[in-house]
């Protein structure tokens, strides 16, 4: 099959591309604007091969985009471009309100106008699926979790423009009947993620012995999936799921922030040691103001794509964050 990744140069994109080529044998069409966050270089690995092919378009970009479906004719859609860091979406929101919301509603708009002069098999096998986030769904306290039927509640200009794109593909399969999945997901880490989020920057800190700078107290939640761990569940839900469904994907692997910091530390203290009067690398750490509207905890219930798709994580947190922390040491200043 064709199959049309936007956002394929991104930190989760690029996995999906890199999982697609090697494991699979379907044809990639990698659509990215190529914003600061992406990465050619996630996806040299696949370059040679004659099943991959690159399109430097910007999902709002109406023409191209229509365009790109005249001359591919796509059998799927994996939609994962946009913006996607929370700090950056409180400082200047128009960006996201833009290729997040709009870009989405340009893909739909446009995938729509294709499936519906689709015939036969083409037509029956054709899904867009969206690549979400569980952050739409704003924050938990101590206890309980998310899951499919969770009511909406977003936090952030981010998780609002995220709410909004899922509430456009659903209002697409309702309305225009385009067969849809959505996966809203935890937070993800592992090789090739722009250093603005929290595991990239601490591991590049402690290898430069700067600050390791911790949010309010430090005790925040997030629910961690390793990012090759999630393109598998992109791919089982794009071919298995059900159209009109929703599937929450994570990790099952709760840590708060500091817990995260202290991982990194123990590993960079035991995988380069300091030389100099500083024992650890927990010495570098430092309490920062709080992110405005700051969510305290997620956590996701998977049982649903466990039951249905047979998927689960692969990667314990042990193993994900040692191949990140050595992924970073050894090759972030060839990527950069
Ligand atoms: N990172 C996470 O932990 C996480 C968790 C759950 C869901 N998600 C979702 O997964 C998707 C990918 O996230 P990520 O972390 O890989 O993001 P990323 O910021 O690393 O990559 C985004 C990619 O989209 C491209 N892009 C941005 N605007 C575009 C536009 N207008 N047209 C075409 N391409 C454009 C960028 O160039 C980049 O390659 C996003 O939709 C995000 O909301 C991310």
């Amino acid at each position: 099959m064709k199959i049309f990744v936007t956002g394929g140069c991104g930190f989760i994109g690029s996995a999906v591309v890199r999982y697609l080529i090697h494991k699979t044998n379907h044809e990639v069409v990698n659509i990215d604007k190529m914003t600061y966050a992406a990465s050619q270089k996630s996806v040299a690995c696949c370059e040679t091969s004659e099943r991959y092919f690159f399109e430097k378009v910007d999902i709002v970009n109406k023409k191209k985009i229509e365009g790109l479906f005249d001359q591919y004719q796509p059998d799927k859609i994996i939609h994962l471009a946009a913006e996607s860091h929370v700090d950056r979406s409180i400082d200047e929101p128009s960006d996201f309100i833009n290729t997040n919301i709009v870009g989405t509603y340009v893909l739909l708009d446009q995938a729509h106008k294709y499936y519906k002069n689709l015939l036969g098999g083409k037509k029956d096998t054709f899904r867009f699926h969206h690549v979400s986030t569980d952050e739409v769904f704003g924050d938990l306290d101590d206890t309980g979790f998310f899951d499919e039927k969770t009511s909406y509640d977003p936090s952030s200009p981010y998780s609002a423009s995220k709410a909004a794109s899922d509430h456009l593909v659903r209002a697409w399969g309702r309305t225009f009947g385009l067969p849809y999945t959505i996966s809203n997901c935890t937070n993800n880490y592992g090789p090739y993620q722009f250093p603005e989020k929290m595991i990239p920057v601490m591991i590049l800190n402690c290898l430069n012995e700067k600050s390791l700078p911790i949010y309010g107290n430090g005790l925040n939640v997030r629910d961690w999936l390793y990012v090759e761990d999630h393109a598998e569940a992109i791919y089982k839900i794009l071919f298995d799921g059900k159209n009109g469904e929703t599937y929450c994907v994570g990790g099952e692997c709760e840590k708060n922030n500091l817990d995260i910091v202290d991982s990194i530390c123990n590993l960079m203290d035991s995988l380069y040691p300091l030389t100099n009067a500083k024992d650890s690398y927990k010495e570098l750490k430092t309490f920062v103001k709080d992110r405005d509207g700051h969510d305290f905890r997620y956590a996701m219930d998977i049982k649903k794509i466990k039951s249905e798709l047979n998927w689960s994580p692969i990667h314990t947190f042990d193993e994900g964050i040692k191949k990140t922390v050595k992924w970073y040491t050894q090759h972030w200043g060839c990527v950069a």
